[in-house]
């Protein structure tokens, strides 16, 4: 069952509680009342269409609707994408880091299996942190900077010019990287810790690991399959000095 406008958003919840984060990201607190999807979306000046796209890709995995998705314009991608790396590296990674320090503080576990954890952990927040700086400070402004110059003819010409050598194609194989040092810290610790006295905190950390992984693998969905193809429609654009986008 699809959300639709209609039903009520504390009824959403009701249905599928992991949609919390994702009504979040889109400035739509807890609170609601009796309010519906659309009256909510209309009070927080939120597109309905693009709400309940982005919301049912997350809440049903059969739901991606590229057609849909394809027709909004990659500025309103690249707002929601940037709140989703900030919930990433200001909520979710802390909150495994914490119940990681709960691991270290734990006598159950020896020093191997905190160092493994600790660092495997280590590894693969560094690298979606890279990951998401390259994405913020080189993929997003690039890409805004072109649909600016489409539109208005008023965008950074130079820096359209000088980035257009390497293209959006480029990064989008870092996501299977990236997608890669999770399983492998699943893994890990599904698999090798010598059998513990009490699992509960790694029972804890492997649902937050999971938990972003889902997350994370539909943010990569949403700028793989949605926004690669827009900005490779937009770089045709471009090049063929067509200034006359298509895009909503
Ligand atoms: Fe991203
Ligand atoms: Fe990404």
């Amino acid at each position: 069952m699809l959300i639709n406008q209609d039903m009520k958003m504390a009824d959403v919840i009701h249905l599928n509680h992991h949609l919390l984060h994702v009504i979040n990201r889109f400035g739509i607190q807890l609170g609601y009342g009796e309010k519906t999807v659309k009256q909510l979306c209309a009070e927080h000046d939120v597109p309905l269409s693009f709400f309940l796209e982005i919301v049912n890709t997350f809440h049903d995995p059969g739901y991606f609707p590229v057609e849909n998705l394809l027709q909004f314009k990659a500025s309103r991608l690249i707002a929601y994408l940037h709140e989703t790396h900030r919930y990433y590296l200001d909520f979710r990674i802390p909150e495994i880091a914490n119940y990681i320090q709960r691991l270290r503080d734990d006598d159950g576990f020896g020093p191997e299996v905190k160092l493994l954890i600790q660092s495997f952990f280590s590894q693969y927040t560094h690298e979606l942190t890279q990951h998401i700086n390259r994405e913020e400070q080189r993929v997003y402004p690039y890409v805004l900077s072109l649909e600016k110059y489409l539109e208005s003819g008023g965008g950074d010409k130079e820096l359209i010019g000088s980035l257009k050598q390497y293209s959006i194609h480029e990064y989008e194989e870092e996501h299977d990287d990236v997608e890669s040092k999770l399983f492998d810290l699943k893994n890990i610790i599904i698999k090798y810790i010598p059998s513990p006295r009490d699992s509960r905190v790694l029972n804890l950390i492997l649902h937050e690991l999971f938990e972003l992984e889902n997350d994370l693998n539909n943010h990569a969905h949403i700028e793989d399959l949605i926004l690669v193809p827009i900005v490779e429609k937009m770089e045709q654009e471009f090049l063929s000095g067509s200034n006359n986008p298509k895009i909503l």
